[in-house]
């Protein structure tokens, strides 16, 4: 049976970071959902289909062909045939994908491909719902949070060093905005599944949350640190 990590919380809290280091530490397969529903939300802005529009989700849903490929080990988001993940991270696209994964059509679909991939492979998931609903049998299970300042700090001085001029209180709603509505949503919403170990990132660095969170690893699969 493959060996699941799942790895769960709000936007901003360093899951990917973590997720990444952790994978590349272990040789686990690191599988990022959020770019998979990112995919899809890229799809319906393409397609020009409205947020609040269900029945036009819904049929446009299976016209999605979402695939992930690894080259050099990182994550390749392919929707339809072409490669998408350099589109996938903008705030269009992340709000987008917020909006649009509460409906149960899209989660559905990505929910399978997911399982489909952890089945076989050792992986390390993040996302919102990997422990709660996606891998509910996996062997460590982390809620990694941090407090909405950090998060929002963190984000304005990555955006500063892409030369941008972010607004720090905007930013700031805006992950309010998002965390709200990723736990509040009626479908598989954000939440510390009841067996996943609370880690908060707040004034830890990443190196800190690694060997945090890798300590748990090595203590769940037996093995000595
Ligand atoms: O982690 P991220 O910012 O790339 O995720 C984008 C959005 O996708 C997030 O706001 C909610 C949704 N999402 C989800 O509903 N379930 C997941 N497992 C991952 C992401």
């Amino acid at each position: 049976m493959a060996f699941n990590i799942a790895i769960d919380g709000p936007a901003g809290a360093g899951k990917s970071t973590v997720a990444k280091a952790l994978a590349a530490r272990m040789g686990y397969v690191y599988v990022d959902t959020g770019a998979m529903y990112r995919a899809m939300a890229y799809f319906f802005l393409q397609k020009e289909i409205g947020k609040e529009d269900e029945s036009a989700i819904i049929g446009a849903v299976d016209g999605a062909d979402v695939t992930i490929r690894y080259e050099n080990g990182t994550q390749q988001v392919f929707l339809n045939g072409e490669n998408v993940t350099g589109f996938l991270r903008t705030e269009e696209v992340g709000n987008m994908a917020s909006q649009t994964s509460v409906y149960p059509a899209v989660r559905k679909k990505l929910v399978a491909l997911q399982q489909k991939l952890a089945k076989t492979t050792d992986v390390i998931m993040d996302g919102r719902d990997i422990g709660t609903c996606v891998l509910p049998d996996a062997q460590v299970k982390i809620y990694l949070t941090a407090s909405t300042q950090t998060r929002a700090k963190r984000r304005f001085d990555e955006l500063l060093a892409k030369g941008e001029m972010p607004d720090l209180k905007q930013i700031e709603a805006d992950i309010k905005e998002r965390d709200y509505r990723d736990m509040h949503r009626e479908m598989s919403p954000l939440m510390q599944a009841d067996d996943a170990l609370l880690v908060d990132s707040s004034g830890l660095s990443v190196d800190e949350v690694v060997a945090r969170i890798a300590a748990i690893v090595d203590e769940r699969a037996g093995r000595e640190p």
